[in-house]
Order: C-alpha cells, then sequence, then structure tokens
C-alpha cells in the first residue's frame, strides 16, 4: 500500500489540486509505501506495546527534566559543531526510524524507515505555509535543535526566525545556525513554567509549539497566559492531544494510555474551547493526522488566534 498525495489531500481537507507544490515534491522525493502485518506480527507488535506501558521504561514528564533535556542537547550540539554545523544533524534522535508506526489507528510496517519523519516534514510543511505566511517572525518555544524553524525558514525566506527553549545548548545550537547559515534565526531561553513577560512577540509574530507543550503535562496555563497577553499573530500547537484519541479503539487506548504513563499534556483543548465560548479566542483548525510513531500520536493540530 502507499500512502498518495490523494490521502494527503484528504487528511488536510482539501483537494488534490490545493496541495501546495512544496508538499507535492516532499511527497513525490519520499518512499509512503508500507504494509499491514499479518495478525501474529500484529500481536507481537501489540504485546510489545503494552509490556513497555508497563514496564518503568516510560518516565514522567515536567520540571525535573530540565538536566535531562540539557544533557540530550549538548551531545546533538558537540555533534553539530563536529559536523562542521551540517543542517542534516539537527534531526532529532527522538524520531526513531526503521520501527512499525501507527497509521488509521493501525500499526502498519513502512517500507522506508524514514517514513515518519519524511511524513510529518508533509504536513509540518503543509500547515506552516498555511498559517505562517503573512507573519514577519515566527517563534517557536521548546525548539530543541531548530530543525523546524530551518525547514519552515527555507520554505518562507521572509520569516525572521526564533527558537526558544530551557535548554542553554538547544539555544546555542539555534544561534550557531544563525551564524553559519543564510537564515535570519537567533536562540533565546525560555521556561514554560516560568514565561518571561519581557519577551518581544507582535501582532505579526506567529507562535508554534512541536512536540514540546507535551512535556508540561497539565501545566501548561502559564503559557497560554502568556500567549493571551502577548496578542499574536496565531498560534499552532503540534502535540499529542488525548481528547482526540477514541478509546474504543485498541491502537487508540494503547496510545490513550501510553500517555497518561508520561503525564503528557492535558487540559489544552478543554481551556481552548473555553476561551473561544468566551469570545476571547478563536480556534481556526483542530485536525488529528491519524498518525503516529509506535507509542502515540504526536503529530495532532490545533490552531487559534486571539480576538
Ligand atoms: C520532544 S522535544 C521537541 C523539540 C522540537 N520542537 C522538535 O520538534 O524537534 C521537546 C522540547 O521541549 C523542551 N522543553 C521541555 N520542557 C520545557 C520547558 N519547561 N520550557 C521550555 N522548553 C522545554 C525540551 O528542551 C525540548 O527541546
Amino acid at each position: 500500500m502507499n500512502y498518495s498525495a490523494e490521502d494527503f489531500a484528504r487528511l488536510f481537507g482539501i483537494a488534490p489540486t490545493a496541495l501546495p507544490a512544496e508538499c507535492l515534491d516532499l511527497i513525490k522525493s519520499a518512499d509512503f509505501n508500507y504494509e499491514q502485518p499479518a495478525p501474529a506480527k500484529r500481536d507481537e507488535i501489540i504485546l510489545g506495546v503494552m509490556k513497555h506501558v508497563d514496564s518503568d521504561q516510560p518516565t514522567q514528564v515536567g520540571a525535573q527534566r530540565s538536566e535531562l533535556w540539557e544533557r540530550c542537547w549538548s551531545e546533538n550540539l558537540q555533534n553539530f559543531v563536529t559536523s562542521e554545523f551540517e543542517l542534516e544533524k539537527l534531526v532529532p534522535k527522538f524520531i526513531k526510524p526503521g520501527q512499525p508506526i501507527r497509521l488509521n489507528q493501525q500499526y502498519v510496517m513502512p517500507r522506508n524507515p524514514a517514513f515518519e519523519l519524511a511524513f510529518f516534514q508533509v504536513c509540518r510543511a503543509y500547515y506552516g505555509l498555511k498559517y505562517f505566511a503573512q507573519a514577519k517572525s515566527l517563534h517557536e518555544f521548546g525548539c530543541g535543535t531548530g530543525f523546524n524553524l530551518v525547514a519552515l525558514g527555507k520554505l518562507m525566506p521572509h520569516l525572521q526566525l526564533h527558537g526558544l527553549d530551557w535548554s542553554p545548548s538547544a539555544c546555542e545550537m539555534v544561534n550557531l545556525i544563525g551564524k553559519h547559515h543564510d537564515l535570519h534565526i537567533t536562540g533565546t531561553r525560555f521556561d514554560f513554567f516560568a514565561p518571561d513577560a519581557t519577551l518581544p512577540i507582535t501582532a505579526d509574530s506567529a507562535v508554534m509549539t512541536m512536540v514540546a507543550l507535551e512535556q508540561t503535562g497539565p501545566r501548561n496555563g502559564a503559557f497560554i497566559d502568556f500567549l493571551l497577553a502577548k496578542r499574536p499573530l496565531i498560534c499552532l500547537h503540534m502535540e499529542p492531544l488525548l481528547d482526540l484519541y477514541d478509546e474504543n479503539n485498541l491502537v487508540d487506548y494503547l496510545a490513550a494510555r501510553y500517555h497518561r504513563k508520561r503525564g503528557y499534556l492535558s487540559g489544552l483543548l478543554p481551556r481552548l474551547r473555553e476561551l473561544a465560548a468566551a469570545g476571547k479566542i478563536e480556534i481556526l483548525e483542530t485536525r488529528r493526522m491519524f498518525f503516529g510513531s509506535l507509542y502515540h500520536e504526536g503529530y495532532s493540530f490545533v490552531v487559534w488566534r486571539p480576538l
């Protein structure tokens, strides 16, 4: 089976002819073939996921993990410097190649070990072009290596790029990208748990988080308050959204169990819906990609703007 341009268009809720050329190029250049596993293989995958969720391997996210992230990004920073600032070295290690993935509420076996990364790149390009083209600057909070900003900056060179993260090594990596590549990009320290009210965000700034706000668990309120006070043009969160799983489906149910075990993001959608009902924000789109890694779906979108 092949995940085609028509499948991506259906996923985004548009006609295939409305897919931007940049997305079509990404789709054409990647191998999106996959197979449904045979029953015995499917059982093996499910058992493996259940054993992992029940083990003590999945650790809880939260404020206690700052040193762990710093260690992770300082190693990545070393590799980036040693490679003489090759942008390919910015692909984070948590996108694990060569694993079964989840697609349309099933586990499937991709032929291409980099299927997950390639699929995510198409979604990132589509939503970036759709929502950030009118902005002057793009701020990614919890930016890690900055690889999302680099990709979106190449698609939209007019954007001033700002990477924010609590890890000093992540910020240093982002500043080095700006020094060694032809991109307007800077890195600054920022903590979701204690947002810096003096940070310059203006009415023409776009804001995004990508699998980063997940790390705050239920403690995302301070960041949303910060955004409400700053009133940027648009806010996009690509995060695991527990509320969008159908827990009557086995594959979704296991993702929800994994999500809860790790203590990932909770309460964001209900809060945004309350704010929308009170006329304080407009929710422009909430969409599930029906796609994810072995353990859960990190690629759901909610896009909103302050009113
Ligand atoms: C899973 S990574 C995602 C990185 C990047 N957005 C990406 O897509 O590759 C989560 C990121 O959130 C950052 N992070 C976690 N908790 C944070 C906090 N309280 N404040 C700021 N950044 C945080 C981590 O340092 C890490 O860079």
